[in-house]
Formats: C-alpha cells, structure tokens, sequence
C-alpha cells in the first residue's frame, strides 16, 4: 500500500478507530505487553501506535516512543496522553519503514497491528531490529497468512479488498521472519481459532 492511501484510510479511521477495534485489539495488547516483563527505565518503541490504544497497559517506570504515519491518529493519541497523565510518553510522526532512531536506541519494540499496513514489512521488521538492542524483545501482534493452503488462498484472493480498508491478508510470518534474519520464540493465539497470532522474537541481531 502507498503512503498517500495509508495516511488517507487512517485519517478517514481515526475518529471511530477505538469504537471499531478496542474491544478485539485490546486483550492482545495488554497480553503482549505484560509478558515482556518491562523493567524500569526501559526503553520501549511502540510502532504505529495509530490512537494509543497501546499507552495506558506499558507500565509509567519505563520511557515509551509511540511513532505512526497517521497525524490524525497520533492526534488521538495524544489525547490519550494527555487525560491520562502518560509523561512517560513522547509520541512522533514516522514512517516505521525510515525509523529517524539510532542502532540499539531501544530495549524492546512493539509492533500491533502494523506490519501489515506499511507499505513495506520487510523494510518497516529490518527498522525495527536495527533500533532494537541485541536480546531485546520484539512483539508482533498482527494477522499473518494461514498454513492452511485452503485459508491461504482465500487470505490471497480477499487481499486486494483488504488493502482498500487498510491492510492486506498476504503476509506470511515464516517469509517475513526468514528475510530478516530472525526466529520467533513463542506464537501466541489468544483464542484456538484466532486469527491474530502474538509472536514474540528475541533480537538476535
Ligand atoms: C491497524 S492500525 C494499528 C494501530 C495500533 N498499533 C493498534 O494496535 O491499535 C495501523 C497503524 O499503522 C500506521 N501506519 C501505517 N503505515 C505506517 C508507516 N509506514 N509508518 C508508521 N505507521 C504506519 C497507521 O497510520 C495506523 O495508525
């Protein structure tokens, strides 16, 4: 998906993102985060953080980059901000797949929902390593395309409808993890026939 079209659908989201999502979104993000098992003073970035739905489960001893393509969400989040209290909050309009951040600049990196949305996931999961410091946990919680051929196949056939709403159906963990050169240490599904998985891999570097 082009940037354009990607900031377009989420400006177009953006006032009725939580309405829609918060309540299938949520338990992911609240279980993804509190198995990370954030110390104090870490260094947590959040890509494509979008309303800030994210904010309020990451504990206030640790510093949170929350970073998104969209100006109307990040307006949203940081509403979120603001209510309530986050200062351990800084949130920046970015493109996940030209992260502006140093080598190592980050302890761990949460990615919900993201992958895929930007325009390029292999590009946006090399960013993410690179930011990440070695050991450092990375967290995608997203849908990836089924083993199932039969699912696949239909994952394939509906993704072009997809895009137009905002995301494609043609993302394949195994592919997308082998070209960045990592390996998940636990897929989570939250329920047996959920279709979002909750990967968490160690940044080997
Ligand atoms: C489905 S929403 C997920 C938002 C949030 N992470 C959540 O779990 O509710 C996808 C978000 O990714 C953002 N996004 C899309 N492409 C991006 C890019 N290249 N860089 C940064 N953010 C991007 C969108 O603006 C949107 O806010």
């Amino acid at each position: 998906m082009e940037y354009e079209a990607i900031q377009k659908i989420y400006h177009n989201y953006s006032n009725f993102y939580d309405l829609l999502f918060k309540k299938v979104f949520l338990p992911r993000h609240k279980f993804a985060i509190k198995e990370m098992d954030i110390q104090p003073g870490d260094k947590i970035l959040d890509v494509g953080v979008g309303t800030g739905l994210t904010l309020q489960c990451y504990p206030r001893d640790c510093q949170v980059t929350g970073i998104d393509l969209s100006p109307s969400m990040l307006k949203k989040a940081y509403k979120k901000k603001i209510k309530h209290g986050l200062d351990h909050v800084t949130l920046m309009e970015m493109d996940a797949c030209n992260l502006t951040f140093d080598d190592d600049e980050f302890d761990h990196v949460v990615a919900a929902f993201v992958l895929t949305v930007v325009p390029d996931p292999v590009k946006a999961l090399q960013e993410i390593k690179r930011v990440c410091k070695k050991g450092g946990i990375l967290v995608l919680v997203n849908h990836f395309m089924s083993d199932n051929k039969l699912i696949a196949k239909t994952e394939k056939l509906i993704d072009p409808v997809c895009r137009k709403l905002g995301w494609r159906t043609n993302v394949a963990l195994a592919d997308l993890l082998d070209q960045v050169n990592l390996k998940a240490d636990s897929c989570v599904r939250m329920k047996k026939l959920d279709i979002w998985s909750i990967v968490f891999a160690n940044n080997t570097k």
